[in-house]
């Protein structure tokens, strides 16, 4: 399957290889129990999935939405194997054509879950031949070309699409309206992203020090996948230059090595940070002139590096363009200009 775009998200990485996938998999909660944070997500999950259980009925489609790296797809699995429903996966790039679903539809066994990832990037008539699907468990299947094609209506099984999304604002209302539940995942707290390094740390049989623990949570930008990451690094670090130990040494030196800062921004982060401090000074920019000046797509800067900056409160959204604000200078240790500036 082609990789997306997502892959880019954690600071150290230049495109997610095999090598990183597999250790991501490996550290991947099976069950909803084992998925940490997230209480409204848990609880909402939990109790479709519990009901539909229990009515004999695979669950409701179900549309995840939220940043990189913060469970969408893990979830998606999590849902497939608390259903006792067999996990397909696609994504919106990987159906190039309408046919190309067709023929996953044609294929869907009963109970399965279907996940489509990046589901914002479906082609229309793809995605309006997915709506059909999951409301009315139809597809018309078009059989042969030109003048002598006829198209075969077929009754798909029972079947749940669970989608994921960088961007829910994106998806044509027709086609959001057909999920039962839609679920935002929001950036975790130090605290849950500690527990993650934790229960990451005793899969991998590594004794992960209390301070450690604590440090790299923190630097983690609220995201699962960036902490077992930089976990994996402070291996790295200590098993190369330190004593072997993970712990709080092992950590800032794996931190420093990798140039994530104090609040856990990567070089995106403060490529973004820095152009609209000190390129554009302050004033608000569209987001394709600031992805250019960074050397980004804008879905990068938007999906990647934006939700953050501005959860962080170093940046903020006018209908005018992305400002920096006095915390950005602050954290960059530039002077922030006139205040007139900032917030006109
Ligand atoms: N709530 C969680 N608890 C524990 N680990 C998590 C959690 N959410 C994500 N992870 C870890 O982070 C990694 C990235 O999650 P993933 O589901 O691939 O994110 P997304 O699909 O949203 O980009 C996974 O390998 C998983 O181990
Ligand atoms: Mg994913």
């Amino acid at each position: 399957m082609a990789e997306f775009p997502e892959g880019s998200a954690a600071p150290m990485d230049g495109g997610a290889d095999a090598v990183e996938r597999a250790a991501e998999a490996a550290l991947r909660p099976k069950r909803l129990d084992e998925f940490v944070g997230q209480p409204v997500v848990r609880d909402q999950l939990s109790l479709v999935i519990e009901a539909a259980r229990n009515r004999g009925t695979p669950p409701d489609h179900v549309l995840l939405s939220g940043p990189p790296g913060l469970g969408k797809t893990t979830l998606a699995m999590i849902i497939a194997h608390e259903s006792s429903g067999a996990l397909r996966l696609t994504s919106g790039p990987a159906i190039q054509h309408a046919g190309d679903l067709a023929a996953i539809l044609s294929s869907l066994q009963e109970h399965d879950v279907l996940f489509i990832d990046e589901i914002h990037r479906l082609a229309r008539p793809a995605e309006e031949m997915l709506y059909l699907a999951m409301e009315d468990f139809r597809v018309d299947v078009v059989v042969g070309k030109g003048p002598g094609a006829t198209s075969i209506p077929l009754t798909l099984p029972p079947f749940t699409v669970v989608g994921a999304t960088t961007r829910a604002g994106l998806l044509p209302a027709p086609l959001r309206d057909r999920f039962g539940l839609t679920a935002h995942l929001e950036f975790y707290s130090a605290a849950d992203l500690e527990q993650v390094l934790r229960r990451s740390a005793g899969l991998l049989q590594a004794d992960l020090g209390a301070d450690a623990a604590s440090e790299l949570a923190s630097r983690s930008r609220g995201t699962p996948r960036i902490a077992n990451r930089l976990l994996r690094r402070v291996q790295d670090f200590a098993q190369v230059r330190g004593t072997g130990a993970l712990d709080l040494a092992a950590a800032h030196g794996a931190l420093e090595v990798f140039e994530v800062d104090r609040l856990g921004l990567d070089r995106l982060d403060r490529a973004v940070l820095r152009a609209l401090c000190e390129r554009f000074a302050g004033r608000p920019v569209g987001l394709s002139t600031l992805a250019t000046t960074v050397g980004e797509e804008p879905e990068t800067v938007e999906t990647v590096a934006e939700p953050f900056l501005v959860r962080e409160g170093l940046v903020i959204r006018t209908p005018r363009g992305r400002q920096a604000t006095a915390a950005a200078y602050s954290h960059l240790g530039l002077e922030a200009p006139p205040s007139d500036v900032l917030f006109s």
